[in-house]
């Protein structure tokens, strides 16, 4: 199993290019089961769960033709509209492949994504809607099995408990295809799902409010082929924002949406650091921060646009070195805290609290051996190794994989010391 070796405590300097958004891509290429046409997805970005994806749309038939950052999805013969347990115990967004398969063919048989590190995670939002569209949803041997007895989903007006971002998705491209007009009410507004209701359209969708908190989407028979520039990823870029504050160095991000980082870039001025931004990049100095070192500042993660779960971590690790005491509260996942027993193995002072986690910034974080044991747990544990003293060494980074591409080629290019050891 690779690992990461990280010598410390060199501050990154230099300009990085974000990748395409995980977020997006995995929902765009689910999206090509709804047309027999092909879709093209361009700043495809390079990682496990694309690759994860793939095959599973490859199991169902699809073509899938990748290149450099593109691939060509073609689903004009689906012959199996499964998602079998292999595939979703090792990437719950397979569950994204249920709306579009009940909307296109009329059923669907998904396994059950079961927890995972981060929390439950249940999909009962999704079966949902779905049954409210008419379709027939019923919990078989672990899998989702879902059938349409009268051939084509009905619009609905569906309201979701809670908000939720695949859920939404899954809805929008049911939807897409539904007899009738379908309203998502308390929908999420992640640019994700803009940048999906935006390929949705090129296909031919009738959809509105995307981004939004309603979303309104007026079926239709058939979809089209499309071609689409995939969203630049917000949490790879607040990731090096992350690591350019921690490490107080001096990074412009380029081929990025600042307006989609206003919460972290917020919060990261809050810190002390000096925030520069222009259409598509954000420069990020923290090597003249007051006092030489961030300021603590607390954060309350929620869903778009407030401060990102999936960022939490990464901000846990700038805090870390701060001066003062911060309040990290998470509000999305029970479960995701688990970082913090590796950021106290090299030096962090973090006390939890319930879904808080209290930190207290020290003035140098130690190397040390530490395990990864999710995606943005990982990159968080990875920040605070570049700013940490001495060798840090990231156990499991097939983690990492799963979400970020050739985040080590990035980093060493802004002048990191760090290598994959197998
Ligand atoms: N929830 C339910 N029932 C449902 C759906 C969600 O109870 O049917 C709950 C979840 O358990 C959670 C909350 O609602 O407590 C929000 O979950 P959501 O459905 O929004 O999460 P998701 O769609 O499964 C996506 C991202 C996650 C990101 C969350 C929150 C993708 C592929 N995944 O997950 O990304 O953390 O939204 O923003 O878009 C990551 O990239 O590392 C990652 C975990």
């Amino acid at each position: 199993m690779d690992k990461l070796r990280i010598e410390g405590e060199r501050p990154l300097h230099g300009d990085v290019q974000i990748s395409g958004a995980k977020n997006a891509a995995l929902p765009l290429m689910a999206a090509s089961l709804l047309t027999d046409q092909p879709v093209v997805l361009l700043n495809a970005p390079e990682l496990m769960d694309v690759r994860t994806l793939s095959q599973l749309l490859t199991g169902m038939g699809m073509q899938v033709d990748r290149g450099e950052e593109r691939i060509r999805l073609q689903a004009d013969r689906i012959t199996v509209c499964e998602a079998p347990y292999e595939r979703v115990k090792t990437m719950r967004a397979s569950v994204l492949v249920l709306g579009p398969l009940v909307a296109r063919f009329g059923h669907a048989r998904v396994s059950l994504p079961g927890g995972c590190a981060i929390g439950a995670r249940p999909v009962d939002q999704h079966i949902k809607g779905l049954q409210l569209m008419g379709a027939q949803v019923q919990v078989e041997h672990g899998d989702i099995v879902a059938s349409v007895p009268r051939g084509r989903l009905k619009g609905a007006r569906i309201s979701t408990d809670m908000i939720t971002v695949t859920g939404t998705e899954n809805l929008m491209m049911a939807a897409a295809l539904a007899e009738g007009e379908t309203v998502i009410e308390n929908a999420a507004q992640e640019p994700e799902v803009a940048d999906l209701a935006a390929m949705l359209v090129k296909m031919g969708a009738r959809i509105e409010g995307a981004g939004s908190s309603r979303i309104r989407i007026q079926g239709v028979e058939r979809l089209r082929g499309a071609e689409h520039v995939t969203v630049p990823d917000r949490i790879e870029a607040g990731t090096f924002l992350c690591a350019a504050v921690a490490t107080r160095g001096d990074v412009t991000l380029r081929r990025c949406v600042p307006e989609h980082l206003d919460a972290l870039l917020d919060k990261l001025r809050e810190a002390g650091a000096r925030i520069t931004t222009g259409a598509n990049w954000v420069r990020v100095q923290a090597d003249a921060m007051p006092g030489g070192r961030a300021r603590a500042v607390s954060v309350r993660t929620s869903e778009y646009p407030g401060f990102p779960t999936d960022m939490q971590a990464q901000f846990m690790a700038v805090n870390c070195l701060a001066m003062g005491a911060a309040h990290l509260t998470e509000t999305i996942f029970e479960n995701r805290f688990m970082h913090v027993q590796e950021l106290v193995r090299l030096g962090a002072n973090i006390a939890i609290e319930g879904n808080t986690c209290v930190v207290q910034g020290v003035e140098r974080l130690s190397g040390a051996t530490v395990m990864a044991t999710d995606l943005r747990a990982s990159a968080g544990l990875v920040i605070a190794g570049l700013a940490a003293e001495g060798t840090t060494v990231i156990e499991r980074i097939y983690h990492l994989d799963r979400g970020y591409a050739g985040m080590e080629h990035k980093l060493a290019a802004l002048g990191a010391r760090i290598a994959r050891v197998s």
